[in-house]
């Protein structure tokens, strides 16, 4: 028997003395539901006291410095959901060769405003077998080219100092087939074979094929690999070389978490869930979002809330919105702290390409009406392909095939259709379904790289005009806006990675280029294209961050704005109201908001400007801030939540 708390706290628990308040406070609160779903799941007394027990060495072992994080950050558990955080996604080596070298870099990483930084894989793993650092050999150690885990420790110590947040990439799905788990399997360990998926014979894995689909059908198609050197098949969802983890096996959940709670301690504040959906598998299912996922996920957040509980979780659920909204659990048991708004984007640069934003004000209507305890991470796009995860059946409705669609996407993203500037490339052609997704650097989509190869300073201002204006955009959205590094400098698609061998066949490349100081100091140049996305970038976040209307939890819906290219997004917080108007087309066009009747400031500039006949230009956007009321105007509270009440989001 381990209660871990009995009746009167900390009877009989597996060797955890009973003198740490804080710890047996926060187990006393999650013990019955943990052990619960542990039980649930593994029926496993002894390896639940396992864990207990490690979770309490793991907070032992925290630092003092986090130990004050946690605490703050207990009493103030809304802290990541105002206004303030502004992400940036990066590469250790691209950005500034290896973690001192990111260190160094600090102050520029300030002067953007960024104060949360997702510092992509860095654990060690295999050159040319690395999925880019997503086949991870090593949990506990970094990539030697980065440095030490000391480093990290050290980096993550001096973010902390400067107000600077640091996620990482918790790859819990797989492990490399160089892992020392995966090498013993292969040399047929039963111990190590029962953490994968093996399989002598192809019955089992014909038949998980009939109902799984494809992650790469292009660079890595099916999802089992044939090791003929120990004559089994493995399970490898997406690359051969990312071997599945078998988490049926409760000494794989408990090892996982303990590597978990290591990284925790090592200072990192967000823990990304690389490709949560996909981490239970069971025959005769897509072996997706499974409910035996959400049961380890919600065990993953009590764990954390136990041991390190500043930690917040960031699931990465690339699906429709269907899917991905389970991920934060309910009110009582939360899963993710945080998850991808990735309807959102793809369905960004499905207007970008159609100069219709109707589908874009559905799906912002829809993430508008969910909860606010939900926290959306909104970007443009990451390291990874745009995949066209559209609402296809509202498509239809107008006429748009999903099979067509994609490929006038795709083409028009490449420079072949319509009057596009954008340049890129595709992603996993798949010949068979004819899919295909696209890769290529925000600038790049948005002409940078066309005006500036052709030298054309009209195409470059409306290249730029667009960037900054999706900016606008996503800066409007509720929840936490995430740059990737380059994208405040307009960076431009990197075609290098075709002369070495180890990338060529991966066109994910093309955007994950090498930071260019060069041009970063260039913001200084007063009418260079880095100076000008740059500065309207900074002046903008700085408006988001000093404007309680930004605030996570604040209305948002969306205002017919007379013209299918305008998108007009109200927001509402606490007495102030403000509607941002972004113009998807290259043509000037004229609107009204006539939703409202009150003068408005202009954000940008502070000039007073009316919501009647809105002169926009090409690319253009405004962000106005409906006048405070005054004696004659009606009040304002009252009128916003009357449009909320009566369901008027449109
Ligand atoms: C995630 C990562 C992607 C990687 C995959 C496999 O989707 O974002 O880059 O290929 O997981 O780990």
């Amino acid at each position: 028997m381990n209660t871990v708390l009995g009746g009167n706290m900390a009877s009989d628990i597996s060797g955890i003395p009973e003198n740490d308040d804080i710890f047996y406070y926060r187990m006393k609160r999650h013990e019955d539901e943990l052990r619960w779903l542990y039980m649930e799941l593994y029926g496993n007394d002894s390896m639940y006291a396992e864990l207990t027990g490690q979770m309490y060495e793991f907070y032992e072992a925290r630092g003092a410095a986090l130990k004050r994080i946690d605490a703050a950050r207990e009493a103030d558990p809304e802290w990541y959901k105002r206004n303030d955080l502004l992400g940036m996604m990066l590469y250790i080596d691209n950005f500034a060769g290896n973690i001192a070298g990111v260190e160094s870099r600090l102050d520029y990483i300030e002067k953007c405003n960024v104060n949360y930084i997702h510092l992509m894989p860095f654990l060690n793993t295999v050159e040319g077998r690395s999925d880019g650092g997503y086949a991870v050999t090593d949990f506990r150690k970094v990539k030697p080219e980065y440095g030490t885990m000391e480093d990290l420790e050290h980096l993550t110590a001096t973010c902390h100092e400067r107000g600077i947040n640091v996620c990482m990439d918790f790859v819990m799905n797989h492990t490399s087939s160089d892992h020392e788990w995966a090498r013993r399997a292969r040399a047929g360990e039963g111990e190590y074979m029962s953490r994968y998926f093996f399989f002598d014979s192809d019955v089992i894995p014909r038949e998980f094929e009939k109902t799984v689909p494809q992650v790469f059908p292009t660079t890595a198609p099916g999802n089992f690999t044939w090791l003929p050197d120990c004559g089994h098949y493995v399970m490898t969802c997406f690359y051969p070389y990312q071997w599945d983890l078998n988490y049926r096996n409760p000494r794989v959940f408990n090892e996982m978490m303990y590597n978990f709670l290591f990284m925790a301690n090592q200072g990192i504040d967000v823990i990304r869930i690389d490709a949560v959906p996909y981490i239970w598998k069971e025959p005769g299912t897509q072996c997706r979002n499974l409910r035996q996922v959400h049961t380890i996920v919600r065990m993953m957040r009590m764990i954390s809330e136990i041991v390190c509980p500043s930690v917040l979780l960031l699931g990465e659920v690339v699906m429709e919105p269907v899917k991905v909204v389970p991920y934060f659990g309910t009110v009582e048991k939360p899963e993710c702290h945080m998850l991808y708004n990735v309807t959102t984007m793809a369905t960004t640069w499905h207007t970008v390409a159609t100069r219709d934003t109707g589908l874009l004000k559905k799906q912002l209507d829809i993430v508008g009406g969910l909860p606010k305890e939900y926290v959306f991470l909104n970007y443009l796009r990451c390291h990874d392909d745009i995949g066209w995860g559209l609402d296809y059946d509202t498509l239809k409705w107008q006429g748009q095939e999903e099979v067509p669609h994609k490929k006038y996407l795709n083409d028009y993203f490449r420079g072949l259709a319509g009057s596009s500037n954008s340049r890129g490339e595709l992603y996993n052609s798949d010949p068979v379904t004819g899919d295909a997704r696209f890769c290529g650097t925000t600038a790049s989509m948005c002409g940078v790289e066309k005006a500036g190869f052709e030298g054309d300073e009209e195409a470059m201002e409306r290249a730029i005009q667009l960037d900054v204006m999706l900016h606008a955009y996503m800066f409007t959205q509720s929840g936490i806006p995430v740059l990737y590094s380059g994208d405040e400098i307009a960076q431009v698609n990197d075609y290098s990675y075709k002369e070495d061998p180890l990338k060529a066949d991966d066109s994910r490349y093309i955007h994950r280029g090498k930071m260019n100081w060069e041009n970063a100091e260039k913001i200084a140049e007063s009418g260079s294209v880095e100076e000008r996305i740059f500065d309207r970038l900074a002046g903008l976040e700085s408006i988001r961050r000093s404007e309680k209307v930004f605030m996570t939890s604040a209305d948002m819906w969306t205002v017919r704005a007379g013209d299918r290219s305008v998108l007009c997004i109200g927001r509402y917080y606490d007495g102030d109201k403000m509607y941002g108007i972004f113009n998807f087309s290259e043509y000037e066009k004229e609107i009204s908001v006539t939703e409202d009747d009150r003068p408005c400031t202009d954000m940008l500039t502070g000039e007073e400007i009316s919501l009647e006949n809105i002169a926009l230009p090409a690319y253009g956007f405004y962000w106005l801030k409906v006048k405070a009321k005054t004696q004659n105007s009606p009040d304002m509270d009252n009128d916003c939540r009357s449009i909320i009440r009566n369901g008027v989001l449109s």
